[in-house]
């Protein structure tokens, strides 16, 4: 057998300990050779783009950032962009990837990725592609898996970045808003919110009353804690609201969220007086290596992964489930968004303890 595998969509901590999980098993357990194709499904169109890997190849890349494979999320097959006559158009490539894939001898591959990243993977299997998937985003929001390899270490790079700004802002008696990541929802904010003792959490799913944020803030300074931190996800909204988008990506015509904790804090400043700076946390936490739980999810999935193809079980994509590995369909993996439940116990867990919901 011969494998391919590749990483798409945007990086996030363990793409590399996937990497190492699978090649090997791939090339130790059942002897078969492994190809990486570079920079995502763009890698199956251009030329060149591949190279062999082994057990060799990937040492010491387990507790490392980013994707030896690197990785794009703007080299959709199905609808890529080329230029002609001065413009660009896009165009349906699918057939060269296919054939490109048949030309390196390739029997299998594995598509490491987020819900975009499985999308085309399983338009790839409905072509007749033996593929089998990796979920992977810091946002957690794929409702096929209890986690995605990722977001455990996003989380904790946030709360790190909490309990530092609790220091400064607690010196200074100033409201601090944090900035995070999650897209559409709000697993991040509530997460590292709670790790990281924040006083408000703003989450998307959660629409919020500013007047509520800001009376708690002022309760507080009342009470004699003269500071608050405020988190707030990149996609939460003002109740009547929309989410704030700081423009779109060229390339993809992805919405790219942020702006949000600039608008919270303008307005607390404005409604409490008080003295405010915002962070923005950024991809700072998408960077850096995995923390244990991502490294050890990361090579249970790679893993999975061989498992799948060795089976035959294509169109599959692997998942955890409790504290099981298991697999679901790709159509199932990309046909629901995993979102906050505003009456969850997570959110009981915080507002028992004080935290101000915005609501
Ligand atoms: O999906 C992961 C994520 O980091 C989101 O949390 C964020 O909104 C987005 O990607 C940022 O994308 P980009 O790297 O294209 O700016």
């Amino acid at each position: 057998m011969k494998i391919g595998i590749l990483t798409g969509g945007g990086d996030c901590p363990g793409l590399n300990a996937v990497i190492r999980g699978v090649v090997k098993t791939a090339c130790v357990k059942y002897k078969w050779e492994v190809i990486g194709i570079e920079s995502g499904f763009e890698g199956l169109i251009l030329d060149g783009h591949v190279r062999e890997l082994n057990p060799w190849r990937i040492r010491g890349i387990l507790p490392a950032g980013g994707t030896i494979l690197w990785s794009s999320n703007k080299g959709d097959p199905f609808n890529y962009s080329v230029e002609e006559n001065g413009s660009i158009i896009k165009k349906d490539l699918s057939d060269k990837a296919m054939e490109k894939f048949k030309n390196i001898g390739l029997d299998a591959l594995v598509v490491v990725g987020g819900d975009g990243t499985m999308a085309i993977a399983n338009k790839f299997f409905k072509k007749g592609m033996p593929v089998v998937g990796v979920p992977k985003t810091i946002d957690n929001d794929l409702m096929a898996t209890d986690f995605t390899f990722g977001f455990s270490t996003a989380v904790e790079t946030a709360t790190y970045a909490l309990d530092k700004l609790h220091t400064t802002a607690a010196s200074h008696k100033r409201v601090i808003v944090v900035e995070v990541m999650g897209r559409y929802v709000g697993w991040i904010a509530l997460c590292s919110g709670i790790a990281g003792g924040a006083d408000c959490i703003l989450v998307p799913e959660i629409p919020f009353d500013i007047d509520k944020v800001c009376k708690h803030v002022m309760r507080r300074a009342k009470e004699g804690s003269a500071f608050s931190i405020i988190v707030v996800s990149e996609g939460a909204k003002q109740l009547g609201g929309h989410v704030t988008v700081k423009g779109v990506d060229k390339k993809s015509g992805v919405e790219l969220l942020g702006g949000i904790g600039d608008r919270v804090g303008r307005m607390v400043a404005e409604k409490t007086g008080l003295d405010v700076r915002v962070t923005v946390l950024g991809h700072i936490q998408r960077g850096g290596g995995p923390i244990s739980f991502d490294r050890i999810l990361s090579t249970r999935f790679g893993v999975e992964a061989v498992e799948l193809i060795k089976h035959g079980r294509y169109g599959h994509m692997v998942c955890l489930k409790g504290q099981e590995i298991s697999a679901v369909t790709l159509d199932d993996a990309i046909s629901k968004q995993k979102s906050v439940d505003p009456n969850g116990s997570l959110v009981r867990t915080a507002e028992a303890i004080g935290v101000c919901m915005g609501r």
